[in-house]
């Protein structure tokens, strides 16, 4: 089993990837933490307490940071809604939170289990990720793998060249493609052009029945009015599933080496994750100054197979429906 901590802001698609580390058998989820992003941190916490009480699963659940690290906060209520997700019917939670703060958990959660054993899996904007880093910088080397949502090497979705979880925390950002772990950026490219809730996957989970079906079916059923409004696509994209999906199995998606920079003062491009390929081997330098190493260090998320991610997602309702 892979064990890993879900660093996440539900957020409809966080909801989504809570489902597979839940439910997937060749997960062991030790704990998630959330972090403000595509809502306040009071809101986005009591939505993973709510989603865990949907799905009838007790993990500890740890609240994290509520702003950025330098930059004022910005949230993604034109996707999410008022409440950060909105739509689905939210019980309350039938339990409490963990006592630590995010930071702590990630760090003693690293620490306490066998090195090289823990992956985390930043699915909001990676503030909670880097204070980690910079308070225990031990855990760099100790965690097993990084596999973040976010970033794009082709375009954005809040700006031009932006994507929202970089663009909400540039700095943290930062923090996380430099440090010296195994990354793996799963990008827009990705996320929001092969991981869509096609009708075909959408009437499988509505062939399940029950409240957790019911509930996937009406996050998608929001976001799909928010992001074929504002990212011109045709179905919901299931963005931060890909990261726990690629935890359980790795050859669902295709990776290619880069070196990603992340753009901190653009006046267009902030926020930007800018990817040297190493296939593109001409490009040694990174612009600055010539004596710049390039370091081809992350692995940067190309093709999804997505017959493999859909039967994931059906399986996991599958098996929590029938728990
Ligand atoms: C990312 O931004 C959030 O709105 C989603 O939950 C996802 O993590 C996609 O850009
Ligand atoms: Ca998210």
């Amino acid at each position: 089993m892979e064990k890993i901590v879900l660093d996440c802001d539900p957020g409809h698609d966080d909801a989504i990837a809570i489902l597979l580390a839940a439910a997937n058998p060749d997960i062991d989820l030790l704990g998630i933490t959330t972090v403000a992003g595509n809502h306040t941190i009071e809101n986005v916490t009591r939505n993973a307490l709510s989603v865990c009480t949907v799905y009838g699963i007790d993990v500890p659940v740890a609240r994290g940071s509520s702003r950025p690290l330098v930059i004022d906060q910005v949230i993604a209520e034109e996707i999410h809604g008022a409440t950060g997700l909105d739509g689905p019917h939210l019980p309350p939670a039938s339990f409490g939170l963990d006592p630590r703060h995010a930071v702590d958990f990630i760090i003693e959660t690293v620490m306490e289990n066998e090195p090289n054993t823990v992956t985390l899996v930043p699915v909001g904007p990676y503030t909670n990720i880097a204070l980690a880093a910079r308070k225990e910088p031990r855990i760099i080397e100790r965690v097993k793998q990084v596999i973040v949502m976010g970033g794009s090497y082709t375009r954005g979705n809040i700006t031009p060249a932006a994507e929202f979880n970089i663009y909400a925390d540039p700095e943290a950002a930062h923090v996380v493609f430099s440090a010296a772990w195994d990354v793996t950026m799963i990008g827009l490219d990705l996320t929001q052009h092969q991981a869509l809730a096609t009708p075909e996957l959408q009437e499988r989970v509505r062939a399940i029945g029950g409240d957790i079906s019911r509930f996937i079916l009406d996050t998608w059923e929001f976001v799909h009015t928010t992001h074929s409004g504002l990212l011109d696509i045709p179905y919901p994209a299931i963005h931060d599933a890909c990261c726990v999906a690629a935890v359980i199995d790795p050859t669902i998606l295709t990776v290619e080496k880069a070196d990603v920079r992340v753009e901190l003062e653009g006046r267009w491009t902030k926020g930007q994750t800018v990817a040297n390929f190493q296939s593109a081997s001409g490009m040694r330098h990174f612009g600055g100054t010539a004596s710049e190493q390039v370091d081809y260090r992350t692995n940067v998320a190309i093709t999804l197979d997505w017959q493999k991610f859909a039967d994931l997602i059906v399986d996991s309702a599958e098996r929590l429906t029938y728990a």
